[in-house]
């Protein structure tokens, strides 16, 4: 695995491999590798013969009061991890070669609707931040496909937008959930948790697959389940940021022709925030509303 930190090297190698007939699959990430992400490694290495991870602590998707400076850095871990998966190339630059003048002079890509509500709403500018840095590495790398986990579902959303507003030619492939056995999606943050948090931490998942049991069963009274859901995280101890059930094309309220219902849920553990989301398919043939659960 070569590891580079310019793009002028980054690009001498990727053309090389694609004078060589290669094509390139990429998958971004800001490090603090675990099994969801070596899930994302291995998606891409099927989809094509060069896999390309960068990882990158963006600033610009943190604001002020988030976790930019206590955000695990874990270089050495994370490599040997690649190089196992045969990763060949690794970028990972510094802040100065991706913002040369700093972050306020960069030209920024804001993604309208799809960014503004649910996490949007709560951390304002991260989706700006994320489209940003997204498609500046998307421009570096120049890949055929880039792979993203379904754990950030509007993340995928924001960049899925992006991709096909801007006719960039990258398929977009999204990855599920990777989980611990008790059911907690595998996060970066997850490692923040005391004991006794990472213990009620699986309470998130278990609350939205409650929530999306009663859809399934017909229930359809949406902001009533949302409050209820809410209220049960509550008691289990988290601090919810939202739950809200929407349509999961174009992350707004449940409509008739709606085909695919995500439930969306944000919620802090003592000073850690934890996201985490499920889906379900409505089949509107069926009297009572909805077909399968996934
Ligand atoms: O999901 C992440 O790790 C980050 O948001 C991403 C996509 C690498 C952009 O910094």
């Amino acid at each position: 695995m070569k590891t580079y930190s310019t793009t002028a090297a980054l690009r001498a190698a990727i053309s090389a491999a694609r004078r060589a007939g290669k094509t390139v699959a990429f998958v971004p990430t800001m490090g603090n590798l675990h099994e969801g992400h070596i899930s994302l490694v291995r998606r891409a290495a099927r989809e094509a013969d060069v896999v390309v991870v960068s990882i990158f602590i963006n600033p610009l998707q943190f604001a002020a009061s988030e976790d930019l400076s206590s955000y695990p850095r874990t270089l050495a871990a994370d490599k040997e991890k690649l190089f196992a998966e045969g990763v060949q190339l690794l970028f990972q630059p510094a802040v100065e070669e991706i913002y040369p003048e700093g972050m306020d002079q960069h030209s920024k890509v804001s993604v309208p609707a799809v960014s503004e509500y649910h996490c949007g709403a709560s951390r304002p500018g991260h989706f700006t931040g994320v489209a940003t840095i997204v498609n500046k590495l998307f421009n570096m790398v120049q890949p055929d496909v880039a792979v993203f986990g379904e754990k950030d579902f509007q993340q995928l959303s924001v960049i899925r937008k992006m991709v096909k507003d801007l006719c960039m030619p990258i398929n977009v492939i999204g990855v599920a959930t990777a989980r611990a056995e008790d059911g907690l999606a595998l996060s970066s943050r997850n490692g923040y948790l005391n004991d006794e948090q990472r213990h009620t931490a699986p309470e998130l998942h278990r609350v939205l697959q409650q929530t999306r049991e009663a859809i399934a069963c017909g229930y359809d009274s949406y902001g009533e389940l949302e409050e209820h859901a809410k209220l049960a995280l509550q008691d289990a101890g988290f601090e919810p940021d939202y739950v809200n059930i929407c349509d999961a094309r174009s992350l707004q309220q449940v409509r008739g022709d709606t085909e695919e219902v995500v439930i969306l849920a944000a919620a802090k553990l003592g000073t850690t925030r934890l996201i985490d989301n499920v889906t379900l398919t409505l089949n509107p043939s069926a009297d009572w509303g909805m077909l399968a659960a996934n």
